[in-house]
């Protein structure tokens, strides 16, 4: 028997076409155990809280072993459950509580590089220069007098050099290893085909777990075209990918043989899994040959966080991503928010910055983004925390700071620790329902009892009463119209229209504005006003006749 050792009992009950997923950050969802650490146990425990929102799938971010240097995208063994969330046991019984419940489980596949502390990696360091074990990285000789100055001059993602000399994690080598990451997350070498026949079978043992896709991370970057060479940064630059000209360390078409072996082993089961890409690269063409037909089935439209409040704005990157994607059969998993943005909630005001953790006007948005989200034709992805309208947390002393990002660059306003605050589940306790201990690895702001799921169940106009029904909706109806449509912006509203019967308008702009007439209201993410107009920062759902 080839691939399909056992067949998964999930039958997803929509297409992944019109999917809404559930993005469980598990260090930060439940604490079962009372440690302060979000675990598998604590997952389980509120399966019936994540079917309740009505969604049909979760992607759940990496539960692997890791020494956890960022968050778990760091994997010391892709076959484990990390002990800190639990066992695999753990996850087959979430996978079969998600099943039970009519959801499917997307997993993260981080697939660019492991961490320092695998097998694999502890083998090259231990092995010469040259030697077999070093081909499953990118190891070289630096430059300069005795190799002290990096073999190029790249640059990190996270910021700093992308080149980690061996000497600071215990090699006695006397070369340089690549990390687009962090230099915890060493960049795996994937013109070695040792890499990708192990990665078949990592692929191979999840799905025989029963899990129903992958989420594929950063997964342009493990395109790379050697020799490698000099770009010409400059000291102290930032990362910025989509706006590069093609580079040596991202997007090279070698990684569409990868995706195209992938998707053979996904289609090999019954039902054939699901991949999603976060894809980040240059151009609308370099982002549609991901999703060709015998690649991924569908890639993130990341990137919105970086739009500002503005319906031109909007309507530009809406139509931009969906002209993306419409030569292709593909679709988009349209998303606002992720373990990786700054929540929705504080994105179009100043709370980011102030740390505000009540704002209104924040949160207003963040309820007319989600009607735009749920109105688009393909599927969208919901950040836990995102249904309760939790802010970004600006507080967190420095020394609590986890992200590498902060700890490379001590910007804080880089780190992205602001958004992956643990849950709030109850009013009261310590960590509000979170664990029913004390502790939590991230602090909560008090504040955040009113936003809790218990304080908000109770509140039939709470943001997650009307998120509920903002997906109730988008299922029944939404998801059953034509794909086509019209994205534009008119005098600061943004205007989505689904063939000729549905509409998404929401106004950005400063004044009131009229419904069109013949038009009925569905839903609004606030009421009208007295003369049925929609108000500033307000979006309605609407239907012709
Ligand atoms: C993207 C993930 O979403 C992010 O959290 C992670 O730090 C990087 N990829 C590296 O794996
Ligand atoms: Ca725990």
């Amino acid at each position: 028997m080839t691939g399909n050792a056992k067949a998964s009992r999930f039958r997803p009950s929509r297409p992944w076409r019109d999917a809404v997923l559930y993005q469980v950050y598990p260090k930060s969802f439940a604490d079962a155990n009372g440690d302060g650490i979000g675990d598998i146990p604590g997952m389980v425990a509120h399966l019936d809280y994540i079917a309740s929102l009505g969604v049909d799938a979760v992607w759940v971010s990496p539960w692997y072993a890791s020494p956890m240097n960022d968050g778990g995208y760091d994997i010391s063994d892709y076959r484990q459950v990390d002990p800190i969330f639990g066992t695999n046991d753990d996850a087959v019984a979430f996978i079969d509580g998600c099943h039970q419940r009519g959801l499917g489980v997307v997993m993260d596949l981080v697939a660019n590089h492991c961490s320092i502390e695998h097998e694999w990696f502890r083998a090259a360091l231990r092995s010469p220069a040259g030697s077999p074990e070093r081909q499953w990285f990118y190891f070289l000789d630096g430059r300069g007098e005795n190799g002290a100055e990096p073999p190029t001059d790249w640059i990190s993602v996270f910021g700093g050099s992308a080149w980690t000399h061996e000497s600071a994690v215990g090699g006695a080598g006397g070369q340089w290893y690549l990390n687009l990451f962090d230099s915890s997350q060493p960049d795996l070498n994937w013109g070695n085909p040792l890499v990708a026949e192990a990665f078949d079978e990592i692929i191979r043992f999840w799905c025989d777990l029963g899990v129903d896709g992958f989420r594929l991370d950063a997964i342009p970057a493990i395109g790379k075209t050697e020799p490698f060479g000099d770009i010409g940064f400059t000291p102290g630059q930032q990362w910025d990918a989509p706006h590069w000209p093609p580079m040596p360390f991202w997007d090279a078409d070698g990684v569409h043989e990868v995706m195209r072996r992938w998707r053979t082993i996904g289609d090999s089961y019954d039902p054939p899994r699901h991949l999603i890409g976060e894809v980040l690269v240059g151009s609308n063409e370099r982002l549609a040959h991901y999703v060709r037909p015998d690649e991924l089935h569908s890639v993130f439209s990341i990137g919105v966080s970086t739009v500002t409040w503005d319906a031109d704005a909007l309507s530009r990157f809406i139509t931009d991503m969906s002209n993306a994607i419409a030569p292709t059969s593909s679709w988009l998993t349209w998303t606002l928010s992720s373990h990786d943005e700054v929540r929705t909630a504080s994105r179009y005001t100043d709370a980011a910055v102030t740390g505000l953790v009540d704002d209104e006007l924040g949160r207003a948005r963040s309820r007319a983004l989600h009607m735009v989200l749920f109105a688009l034709p393909g599927a969208a992805c919901l950040y836990q925390g995102e249904e309760l309208g939790l802010s970004q947390v600006t507080d967190i002393p420095d020394e609590l700071l986890q992200d590498p990002i902060f700890l490379r660059t001590g910007d804080r306003r880089l780190s992205r620790d602001g958004c992956r605050v643990p849950m709030p589940w109850t009013r009261d306790g310590a960590t509000l329902g979170f664990n029913d201990g004390r502790r939590s690895w991230l602090p909560q702001p008090p504040e955040w009892g009113v936003l809790s799921v218990e304080q908000q169940e109770l509140n039939s106009t709470s943001f997650l009463r009307f998120m509920r029904e903002v997906i109730a909706l988008r299922q029944s109806l939404v998801a059953t119209l034509p794909l086509a449509g019209r994205c534009e912006e008119s005098n600061g509203i943004l205007v989505i229209e689904r063939g000729a019967t549905f509409r998404c308008l929401l106004n950005a702009g400063t004044t009131s504005a009229p419904l069109p007439a013949g038009w009925r209201r569905l839903l609004s993410s606030q009421a009208l006003d007295e003369e049925g107009l929609l108000s500033p920062n307000g979006a309605v759902w609407l239907a012709r006749g």
